[in-house]
């Protein structure tokens, strides 16, 4: 690699979960601080982050494919951009990434990206960077204060997962479970709100393994978290995401009863509704478990909504225990749902189990899982209809005049009266389609 000059602008392109959103969004304040600014639209950055995902699919190939369109967008402009791939592909394939791409100038992990900066001065004084460190909560301690984000924000309390599904990558490439200290969320929760936040979303991979201690060194659970949070004045609304149905406690279920600002949403993955594949996945919960769960949920709160994610076609499923999964979802009627086909993740235990099935059959039984869960998911937002509820407004919608936001059960809604981004708006839900609903401010 050749010596660079400093970057003066950047683009962080996140892929993947909301996670991978927050620390993008991390990486980007921190570039600003050294004094870096975001590349105007159109224009090629001087520096470019992938966030890569590796959850599913070809994710390293993807990013290969990236980094060779940002050299020949680079070279058409006149200039070699520095390329940092950071996230969960950086994590697992660090090392061959940096043989197999001369291109990149550094591959950061999501446990060491407030090392980006220092990368960048390397990368400049011509040194190539590798650092997939997974130092515990260090990233959080150096992080710049956030001072300016939209209405509804994330704050990861919780990263990490012990819990080793048989088809998972995720307790590779983010590690093992850690909890963000009480205080420290408590101090960023009210930062977020300080900086423009009316809504905070509690971000973990298993958001509801969180446990802490208080200023008084009493033990701390989620709910009592959740509630904490919910006392600072200016913020209008709680979510969280994901939650393991592992962990669900009591006290969580009843906190959906208990805290006005919470909202009335639950994404609890079950992934199948077989217990001899659940027990394949290592899930630690049977379908039975799963559907006696929700009801709690339903008893204290309902008109939750209930969102899960689904994988069909693990290594050996049947079509009877596919149909299982089908029967669960409705059971359920979920409000919301992500479903995916199986992919064998390299290192994984299912990556190595007999009865890999053929990609026609995962991709057969994956439409028929999507027809189930589009129906249930439009005759979610028809029964809306009618209902008065608060939106916040989060954007302008794409027409003249139309602003888009946010219902309590995290439906997009669209309206056409004035309104300003941040606003809490009352609406009548005049009309739903199968992804949004049309609303009218009373
Ligand atoms: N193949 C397909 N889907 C997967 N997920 C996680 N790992 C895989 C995999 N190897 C899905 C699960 C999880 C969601 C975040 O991604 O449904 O809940
Ligand atoms: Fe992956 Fe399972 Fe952990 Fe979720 S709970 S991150 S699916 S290992």
């Amino acid at each position: 690699m050749t010596e660079q000059t400093h970057p003066r602008t950047y683009r962080v392109k996140s892929f993947g979960c909301q996670m991978n959103v927050y620390d993008g969004e991390r990486m980007a304040e921190l570039l600003a601080e050294k004094g870096i600014t975001p590349a105007p639209e159109g224009e090629e950055a001087d520096l470019v982050v992938l966030n890569t995902c590796h959850i599913r699919e070809k994710a390293a190939e993807k990013v290969y494919s990236d980094i060779g369109r940002l050299v020949k967008a680079g070279r058409a402009a006149g200039k070699e951009p520095m390329i940092a791939v950071a996230g969960c592909v950086a994590q697992a394939e660090g090392e061959e990434i940096m043989a197999r791409a001369p291109a990149v100038s550094m591959v950061v992990g999501p446990q060491a990206y407030h090392r980006l900066g220092d990368m960048i001065d390397k990368a400049v004084a011509g040194e190539r960077a590798t650092d997939t460190d997974m130092p515990k909560n260090a990233k959080f301690d150096v992080l710049p204060q956030r001072r300016k984000v939209g209405p509804s924000a994330f704050l990861t309390i919780q990263e990490g997962c012990d819990k080793f599904c048989t088809y998972c990558v995720v307790p590779y490439t983010r590690g093992a479970e850690i909890s963000r200290p009480f205080s420290d969320l408590l101090r960023e929760a009210e930062t977020l709100v300080e900086a423009g936040a009316r809504e905070i979303t509690l971000l973990g991979q298993n958001v509801n393994a969180w446990t802490g201690t208080d200023d008084a060194g009493r033990a701390v659970g989620f709910d009592g978290l959740v509630k904490a949070i919910a006392r600072l004045p200016e913020l209008q609304r709680i979510r969280y995401t994901t939650s393991h149905p592992m962990d669900v406690t009591d006290g969580m279920i009843a906190m959906h009863g208990e805290v006005d600002k919470l909202m009335p949403y639950l994404h609890l993955p079950v992934q199948s509704g077989s217990d001899r594949v659940l027990k394949a996945m290592n899930r630690s919960h049977t379908a039975e478990g799963y559907l006696r769960l929700l009801e709690r949920f339903r008893a204290v709160r309902p008109d939750i909504a209930l969102s899960g994610d689904f994988i069909v076609g693990f290594p050996g499923e049947t079509e009877a225990e596919f149909a299982e999964t089908l029967a669960l979802v409705d059971a359920v009627k979920y409000a919301a749902a992500f479903s995916f086909k199986y992919s064998p993740r390299p290192g994984t235990p299912a990556a190595a189990m007999d009865g890999q099935i053929a990609r026609e059959v995962m991709e057969e039984r994956l439409a028929r899982l999507q027809d189930a869960l589009n129906r249930d998911q439009l005759a979610f937002n028809q029964a809306s209809v009618g209902k008065v509820c608060e939106v916040l407004v989060e954007r302008r919608g794409k027409r003249p005049g139309q602003w888009l936001g946010k219902s309590p059960w995290l439906q997009s809604v669209f309206f056409e009266s004035p309104a300003a981004i941040g606003d809490l708006v009352r609406v009548e839900l005049v009309e739903a389609g199968p992804n949004s609903l049309a609303g009218r401010v009373l």
